[in-house]
């Protein structure tokens, strides 16, 4: 009889052997959480899609800060709910100093001044037609206007820098965001702050609950004039390649889960830090299954972060952030 000569499981006989050879491993550091701040006062309201997931307001957030960060986690990703009766087609309150988000920030950096705060540099859920940048109308179709778009995400950004966010995120796919976000930070005199590129973003219908979240569906037509088709890979490349040219700090890919072999191409081929978004369609599949009993929550989030990490991910935004830390470190 011939038994084998190699033999994989020597390698996977005990727990000990197997953190012994063990490729991956998932850390606090990795994670990103998103936050969700709304106009009013009192706010604590739970996403119906994303349970467990809240909208806060500027005299509440700090429940949800507070809890972030003595979880250990080092960054958060702010995005802003202002009230329908705020936003215009220009989207004017997301470049108000005095915003929802600028001021989020500022009472942010206050409180926790080590915390990375990132901001989601985009328009739609500011503009009341809820796309991501300026809209004209051709007949029955809306165009929505790159350059005319890139001067307003400008003042986003600059007003995010000033209230002193550390990162700015520009989720708006518009081309040459980087290039003339950076110049802008620069003339501002934020020459410091990076630049984190949603620099392949797909049309996806894994948005749905996010925008349940942040009121920002848009009220006519898509977004796929602008986001990536889902179909694409080698143009994933190219967009990415942009980013690099125009300065970007970070790269990024968007979704996560059904676009784990963009993921890894990205990190074979650039080397900026690369990170994964774990999108809210995401998170509220796992909830629903969870809720239901049907999988082992703890078990299938770490799985999948885990499996981003491999995949070639540095770091992941995920809602699952804060109860991955509870899980990771054995409670
Ligand atoms: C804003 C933005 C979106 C997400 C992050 N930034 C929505 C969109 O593009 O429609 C989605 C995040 C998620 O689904 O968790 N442009
Ligand atoms: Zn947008």
């Amino acid at each position: 009889m011939a038994y084998p000569l190699t033999r994989h499981r020597r390698l996977r006989s005990t727990a000990a052997m197997r953190s012994l050879v063990r490729e991956t491993v998932l850390n606090v550091d990795d994670l990103i959480a998103p936050i969700f701040i709304a106009q009013g006062e009192g706010v604590r309201q739970e996403i119906s899609s994303m349970p467990g997931v809240y909208n806060w307001s500027l005299d509440t957030m700090n429940q949800e800060l507070d809890e972030i960060v003595s979880l250990g986690i080092k960054a958060v990703l702010v995005f802003g709910v202002p009230s329908a009766a705020e936003k215009d087609a220009a989207g004017t309150c997301a470049y108000d100093e005095n915003g929802i988000v600028q001021e989020a920030i500022r009472r942010m950096k206050d409180r926790y001044p080590q915390l990375i705060v990132i901001a989601d540099t985009c328009l739609c859920e500011f503009t009341d037609h809820g796309h991501c940048g300026v809209v004209h109308r051709h007949g029955d179709t809306a165009v929505v206007d790159n350059d005319e778009s890139l001067a307003l995400l400008v003042r986003t950004a600059v007003s995010q820098a000033r209230a002193g966010a550390d990162i700015i995120a520009p989720s708006n796919m518009m081309d040459g965001f980087v290039t003339a976000i950076r110049q802008g930070l620069d003339e501002a005199g934020f020459l410091d702050v990076p630049i984190m590129s949603y620099s392949v973003k797909y049309a996806s219908a894994y948005y749905g609950p996010f925008r349940e979240a942040a009121q920002s569906a848009p009220q006519f037509g898509d977004r796929r004039s602008y986001q990536m088709d889902a179909a694409n890979a080698r143009e994933a490349l190219r967009e990415a390649a942009t980013d690099v040219d125009e300065g970007a700090d970070f790269l990024m890919v968007k979704p996560g889960l059904a676009y784990l072999d963009i993921v890894r191409m990205l990190k074979d081929r650039f080397d900026l830090p690369l990170v994964i978004y774990n999108v809210s369609a995401e998170y509220s599949m796992v909830k629903a299954a969870a809720m239901q009993g049907w999988i082992d929550e703890k078990a299938i989030v770490l799985e999948t972060l885990t499996g981003m990490k491999r995949a070639g991910a540095d770091l992941i935004i995920t809602y699952h952030a804060k109860d991955a830390v509870r899980w990771l470190r054995g409670e």
